[in-house]
């Protein structure tokens, strides 16, 4: 019933906004002087006005299960859950998390993956020292069934299972219990999901959400209660292909068992690189379109190389039709590049792989684009890239349709080099997350702030941040372009007190390290007629 109700109110909009011409959002707007940054992408000038809120919850807190909380593999917003206090002080909503494949610091395991249902709050602060001032409430636990309602696991891949109406679907098979234990069946085989963004079915996880998958890389979609009802499979240019024939595994070897699981060849011929699928996801303004991102190129485009895996690519389905989405848009985007001061000059410039996207219309996306191996839990504290950046790509060639770049072994850039037919999407550096001095706004019993670099202490920056979601300063459609971008990070599961297999066995991470699942918060004004929320009103309540 709640999810009719959205669907009529979601329509409704969208023709009321078009009638009446969209007032408001293609006004003129400037953006305040004070902006700690400010980018022009397009011709259009992007503002990064402050840093707002941080909030964490402890990387020992347990969910509805029993099991460790890691709730930043991805988030995204119930859009009508939104609520806004008078004098807009107090921001809340229901967010919906992701968490990664389990703990894996030491070998994928048999967690189940699920998605967190949480309330967040928080009371933004444009200027001064405060403490943390962004809530986590946990609500509910949703765990991930595949089509006939049997659990999925995060081990990886070695098999496909069938399923009516489905492609090929990426599977594990195990012995015992899947944690070392000797009980349960002789042998299992479940659905292996490397779970990596989530984007909520018309705004309102009512209706159910697309998850998408590094494993495939796939994308997935699960109703409200967990069960798996469509899977897309991508273009053959992305399939992990070795020895002449698809091959799932990531070469992610299992934590419990003792027999050597390496696969050979570790890494594919063609298709997505191991752990570098589908990363990033997202759907238009008006729910048309859905955009899909790989992490960074594919095997045959540079991808097994950190210095020439820039040309990643993004997908764009059609899915006015849900259940029969169309690819009509496929663009190259060429990913930043930093210079890691630990490694050689051969090993230099790399890229800084993408861990998200949100799409702020239909040709411009923000992106979560960051190095790797620097922060919180790592042997390096200091991150050099960890960036909101934009793309557009309203000039890039629009290549879904060209054969050759989309069968087995299609490249666009072999060897890392763009092939010259190829325009490739505008890349716009916007927010610098690491800027120490809005970093350190956050000062807490009387010690220094958040901080990027420096002691290894709770107040460092995690190393990945992979979630991105908005909400409207003025909770409602951000006429205005006033909003509050939401990152959240993937702590790996990295504590000295976790717990896995529905609460059963403890855990201690190797690293010795106790990481929270930290949250950071932007105020940011986006250009004249960028709507994110055009489509939208506001909470129903
Ligand atoms: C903010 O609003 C939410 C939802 O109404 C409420 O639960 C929370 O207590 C409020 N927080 C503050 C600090 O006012
Ligand atoms: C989402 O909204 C569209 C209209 O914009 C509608 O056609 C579709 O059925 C809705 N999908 C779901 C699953 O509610
Ligand atoms: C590929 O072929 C080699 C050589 O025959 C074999 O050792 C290996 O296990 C094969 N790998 C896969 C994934 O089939
Ligand atoms: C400001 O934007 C530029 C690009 O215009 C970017 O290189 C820089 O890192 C950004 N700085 C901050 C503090 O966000």
């Amino acid at each position: 019933m709640v999810a009719a109700i959205n669907h009529v109110v979601w329509l409704i909009l969208a023709v009321s906004a078009l009638a009446h011409g969209l007032p408001g959002f293609f006004e003129k707007r400037t953006a305040s002087s004070a902006a700690v940054n400010k980018t022009v992408c397009n011709g259009q000038t992007f503002s990064y006005d402050s840093l707002v809120a941080y909030g964490f919850l402890s990387g020992s807190s347990v969910d509805d299960y029993g099991d460790t909380i890691s709730f930043g593999s991805s988030i995204a917003i119930d859009r009508p859950s939104i609520k806004v206090s008078a004098g807009k002080t107090n921001y809340s909503a229901v967010a919906y998390n992701l968490p990664d494949r389990g703990w894996n610091t030491q070998g994928t395991t048999n967690f189940q993956p699920r998605v967190y249902k949480f309330q967040l709050s928080f009371q933004p602060q444009l200027a001064g020292h405060f403490a943390p001032n962004a809530q986590w409430v946990l609500e509910d636990t949703i765990i991930l069934k595949d089509p006939f309602g049997n659990p999925l696991t995060g081990l990886d891949c070695d098999t496909v299972l069938h399923f009516p109406g489905f492609p090929d679907i990426p599977a594990a098979t195990y012995t015992g219990d899947g944690w070392g234990g000797k009980g349960g069946p002789a042998s299992e085989t479940k659905v292996c999901l490397d779970p990596e963004s989530i984007v909520l079915v018309n705004g309102t996880g009512a209706n159910g959400f697309w998850i998408s998958d590094e494993y495939g890389p796939y994308m997935y979609r699960f109703n409200s209660e967990g069960l798996m009802v469509q899977a897309i499979r991508p273009v053959d240019a992305l399939i992990p292909i070795r020895n002449g024939t698809q091959s799932f595994s990531a070469d992610s070897p299992r934590l419990f068992f003792t027999e050597s699981d390496d696969i050979t060849p570790a890494n594919p011929t063609s298709g997505r690189s191991n752990n570098q699928g589908f990363e990033g996801a997202s759907v238009s303004p008006d729910g048309r379109y859905l955009y899909v991102f790989l992490q960074s190129a594919a095997v045959q485009d540079g991808g097994l190389d950190k210095t020439t895996n820039r040309y990643s690519r993004l997908f764009k389905y059609d899915i006015s039709i849900i259940d029969k989405p169309v690819l009509v848009g496929e663009y190259v985007i060429p990913l930043p590049q930093y210079v890691d001061p630990t490694k050689s000059k051969k090993k230099n410039p790399r890229t800084a792989a993408s861990s998200e996207i949100y799409a702020l219309s239909e040709t411009q996306f923000l992106v979560l684009a960051r190095d790797s191996n620097f922060g919180h839990g790592q042997d390096s504290s200091e991150s050099i890239y960890r960036h909101l950046d934009v793309y557009d790509i309203s000039k890039a060639t629009n290549i879904a349709d060209i054969e050759k770049y989309n069968v087995i072994n299609g490249a666009v850039a072999p060897d890392g080099v763009l092939d010259d037919a190829i325009t490739p999407a505008e890349y716009c550096a916007f927010l610098d997350v690491n800027v120490n001095s809005q970093l350190g706004k956050f000062a807490f019993q009387n010690g220094e702030g958040l901080h990027n670099g420096g002691d290894q202490d709770w107040k460092l920056l995690n190393e990945k941040w992979e979630g991105i979601a908005l909400i409207p300063a003025d909770g409602k459609n951000g006429a205005d372009g006033e909003f509050y971008v939401i990152i959240v990070s993937d702590d790996d599961f990295m504590t000295t007190h976790g717990f896995v297999n529905f609460g059963r066995n403890a855990y201690r991470d190797a690293s010795g390290f106790n990481l929270d699942n930290q949250a950071l918060i932007f105020k940011v004004t986006l250009p004249s007629g960028v709507a994110p929320f055009k489509y939208f009103s506001g909470g129903t309540n």
